[in-house]
């Protein structure tokens, strides 16, 4: 069959459109049909594609195409320091951070305070992230972070999109400048006087001095392209999460209740002065928080798995179908086509703080045409690219919402709803395309007993 034949094309689980370039891009619908994808390493592509978008988006040379022997399997090496016993070490250090963060910024709020909501979790959890990856300025209030590089970060990102979407950054107004900028807070002069880096981003450090070739501007652009990647997802992420549990108010006391009960059971203090410390497994166990969470991600996550046939091949699909790709084309899974299926959920658009909750357990078992699902959330990605950072991600998502819970009450002002910006579809979890008021104030704590002075201490 020609080629051109099959535009507009359609089977019962992909479909295919023209994608520049005489490429043909397949999107697989049918969320039965994405194992079989996973299993297509040999044939399909991902790092170079990706390589190419990276580089270009933060202007560091091609890992790929540059003389760094080895440097992409390095890289991919080092995200070990986002698992295990690093892991537990990162998230200790995030959580005593966010505490941190929240004491000396609202340990006065014993009054009802108005924000926005966006920008809260954005400062709170932007500071909180660079300081636990990247280290502390010892001379410097933390709250500095936000001033001298949150702003601009939030003007990149915004211009994110275009930039994907391979739009020249000179087109931009300020964006080129605003990311010399951002590259430039990465140099190792300004890191080198950051106490208390991470061992993921100290790895990568030592890394990148392995390779003479690589200049300290190209250093640096690494670094932010990872910082990028650490906060892009995640904070847009929490506000979500927060948004639908104040509009939920049914879901906000099931899951402020659960942290209340796991926090008493472990005989911790809770008042904005004490630490809490919370492991692995226990924030593992709060079943409704992650419910809730995984609820915002299936309702606002788009990130799009691509990726591309190295040859010419027939990828065979379950049940006996074909479908015929040539080297260079696209192949794609779009997971929101997955996540607001109705037969996997019913009632797709309607957010379901307890769907993922079954019997008081986890529910992992969701279907299609009767048969179970392998894959049936997808906000990280899938196989080969799936995001390194996920188990971090969801950590310290859980941590910010157990601190929030925990020292304030808080309630959404007004009725306006806030929709998804839709120009960041495929590219990740979308953005709040507005920004809402609500206001917080200190929840009395339980117990009078003052903090001791070990408590919570905050460099
Ligand atoms: C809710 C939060 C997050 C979401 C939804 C998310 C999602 C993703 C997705 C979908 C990808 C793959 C992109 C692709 O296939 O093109 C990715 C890659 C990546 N993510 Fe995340 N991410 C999150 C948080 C994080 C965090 C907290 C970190 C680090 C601490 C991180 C580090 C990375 C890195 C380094 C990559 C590139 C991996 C590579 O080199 O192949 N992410 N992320």
């Amino acid at each position: 069959m020609a080629w051109r034949s099959l535009l507009p094309w359609r089977c019962g689980c992909c479909v295919r459109s023209a994608g520049g370039e005489g490429r043909y891009i397949t999107f697989i619908i049918d969320p039965l049909q994405y194992v079989s994808l996973t299993k297509l390493n040999k044939y399909l592509e991902f790092e170079e594609f990706a390589d190419n978008i990276s580089s270009r988006i933060f202007n560091y040379p091609s890992i790929l195409k540059g003389n760094f022997p080895d440097l992409s399997e390095n890289v991919h090496r080092n995200y070990q320091y986002l698992k295990g016993k690093s892991l537990d070490a990162l998230s200790d250090s995030m959580i005593k951070n966010l505490q941190c963060i929240f004491k000396k910024r609202f340990s006065q709020a014993t009054d009802w305070e108005t924000e926005k909501m966006n920008k809260f979790c954005f400062s709170v959890m932007f500071e909180a992230s660079f300081i636990t990856l990247y280290g502390r300025d010892p001379s410097a209030d933390g709250h500095n972070v936000v001033d001298a590089i949150g702003d601009k970060f939030t003007k990149f990102d915004a211009n994110f999109s275009y930039l994907a979407a391979n739009i020249p950054i000179e087109l931009l107004g300020s964006t080129k400048r605003i990311r010399e900028e951002l590259i430039h807070y990465f140099l190792p002069n300004n890191t080198s006087k950051l106490l208390g880096v991470s061992e993921v981003i100290q790895a990568r450090k030592d890394l990148f001095e392995m390779y003479e070739v690589l200049g300290d501007y190209d250093k640096a652009a690494h670094h932010f392209t990872f910082m990028w990647a650490s906060v892009g997802n995640t904070i847009p992420a929490i506000f979500w999460t927060t948004y639908y549990l104040l509009r939920h108010p049914e879901a906000l006391a099931v899951v402020r209740d659960e942290i209340d009960h796991l926090l008493q059971s472990t005989g911790q203090e809770t008042g904005l002065g004490y630490s809490i410390r919370l492991t692995r497994e226990q924030l593992d166990n709060l079943v409704y928080l992650e419910s809730a969470l995984n609820e915002s991600l299936r309702l606002c996550s788009s990130s799009m798995n691509i990726r591309i046939a190295k040859e010419d091949f027939a990828f065979k699909l379950e049940g006996n179908q074909e479908v015929s790709l040539r080297k260079g084309d696209f192949i794609v899974i779009y997971p929101p086509i997955l996540h607001m299926d109705p037969e996997v959920y019913e009632d797709p658009k309607k957010y379901k703080f307890d769907r993922y909750v079954e019997n008081g357990k986890k529910k992992t078992t969701f279907y299609k045409q009767g048969k179970k699902l392998k894959y049936f959330l997808m906000p990280f990605g899938s196989g080969s690219s799936i995001c390194p950072g996920r188990f971090f991600a969801m950590i310290e998502i859980k941590q910010f919402l157990v601190l929030l819970l925990t020292y304030f009450d808080i309630e959404v002002v007004g009725e306006k709803e806030v929709g998804h910006d839709k120009s960041r579809l495929g590219l990740g979890i979308l953005l709040p395309d507005s920004d809402i008021d609500f206001r917080y104030r200190l929840r009395p704590a339980p117990k009078a007993r003052p903090p001791p002075s070990s408590e919570a201490r905050c460099l």
